[in-house]
């Protein structure tokens, strides 16, 4: 049997647990996510979720899988970027399994784990990404070893823009797949700011002229399509001008706004122009969740990456660019 791993995700407000195999079967993949009243995610609360629902989320994973923990051959769990409390649970829960179950320890990076779970996903081996979450918009592409950020957010990211557009509004979280169906009846184009410096963009702008359009009466669902067309052209813009860079040849769009049918709709149109490959994440892939964990997990194992229970404290502020891949050759 393929060496089997099991992946925790907890860097934020989302608790997860997925089984992986490395011949990159996912065998399963559960989550739960806290849902915040008014105000946000609070780290200490998100913190609580994951301790109080962790224990049940692992076990559903490995009875769903159809495996015992003593066929887990390998431990991974997301070491950072994300929330202290959040990554210092998840950490703690990772070494106690390893250590009883005596395997391997590995630490993950979520964003990493993000576009490596979208290459098992589309067979790519060298995309320029465009990774779009609640805490991240970057654009990125291997190279020198590592994943380097082309553009990003000089702000919020895109999925805090529309989750903070919607809760001003009174939608509740995350707004992100409200705003989506809302703008599926909007029609008239409202404009927002446009904001493209070079390779990086800002959303902050957006959020506050959008705001300003619902508090002048413009309808929800136009605000709602106007957002959607002018922030998806902007990474469109972006992930253009990564591609010529680059001259790469697959684009791959990952992370929960990955979800949202017509950014795919706009990176295809980006793709078919450039005469690439493109895929959109699987959207049960898209989100947080353990199986891109486990799966990035097994990629370092293979590499002869090894991490010892004391060195194995958590880097909430650990960049996607900041990580040796040793698993990939130079392309
Ligand atoms: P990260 O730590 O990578 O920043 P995250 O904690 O934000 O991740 P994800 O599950 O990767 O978690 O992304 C969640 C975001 O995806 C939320 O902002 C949510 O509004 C957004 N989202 C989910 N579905 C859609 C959709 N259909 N359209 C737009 N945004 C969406
Ligand atoms: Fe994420």
């Amino acid at each position: 049997m393929p060496a089997m791993c099991l992946g925790l995700e907890g860097t934020a407000h989302s608790f997860g647990a997925g089984i992986v195999s490395a011949d990159g079967q996912v065998h399963s993949n559960i989550w739960d996510m806290l849902s915040p009243d008014e105000g946000g995610i609070h780290p200490r609360e998100a913190s609580r979720h994951h301790t109080e629902i962790g224990p049940s989320i692992i076990k559903k994973a490995i009875d769903q899988a159809g495996i015992t923990p003593d066929d887990i051959d390998l431990v991974a769990f997301s070491r950072g970027p994300g929330l202290g409390p959040c990554l210092r649970t998840t950490a703690t829960m990772a070494r106690t399994i390893a250590l009883k179950l005596s395997v391997p320890l590995i630490g993950v990076n979520h964003c990493v784990a993000h576009i490596e779970i979208g290459c098992l996903d589309s067979g790519f081996t060298n995309p320029v990404t465009v990774y779009v979450s609640g805490g991240n918009t970057q654009i990125i592409a291997f190279a020198g070893n590592r994943f380097r950020t082309f553009g990003e957010t000089l702000d919020i990211a895109i999925g805090n823009m529309l989750d903070t557009f919607g809760r001003s509004i009174h939608m509740p979280f995350p707004a992100g797949p409200i705003v989506e169906r809302e703008a599926k009846s909007g029609h008239k184009y409202h404009s927002l700011p446009y904001s493209v410096k070079g390779m990086d963009l800002s959303y902050s702008g957006m959020l506050t002229a959008a705001r300003k359009l619902i508090s002048e009466g413009v309808s929800v669902a136009d605000t709602c399509f106007s957002i959607q067309e002018t922030a998806f052209g902007m990474l469109a813009e972006i992930a253009e001008r990564a591609l010529a860079h680059t001259k790469k040849k697959e684009l791959l769009l990952t992370g929960g706004v990955a979800k949202n049918a017509r950014l795919t709709e706009i990176l295809q149109g980006v793709a078919t122009r450039h005469g690439i490959r493109f895929h959109r994440v699987t959207p049960s892939l898209a989100g947080d969740q353990g199986a891109m964990i486990a799966w990035t997990g097994i990629l370092q194992f293979q590499a002869g990456d090894r991490l010892n229970t004391a060195d194995s404290h958590i880097w909430p502020k650990w960049r996607t660019d900041e990580q040796d891949i040793v698993w990939r050759t130079q392309q």
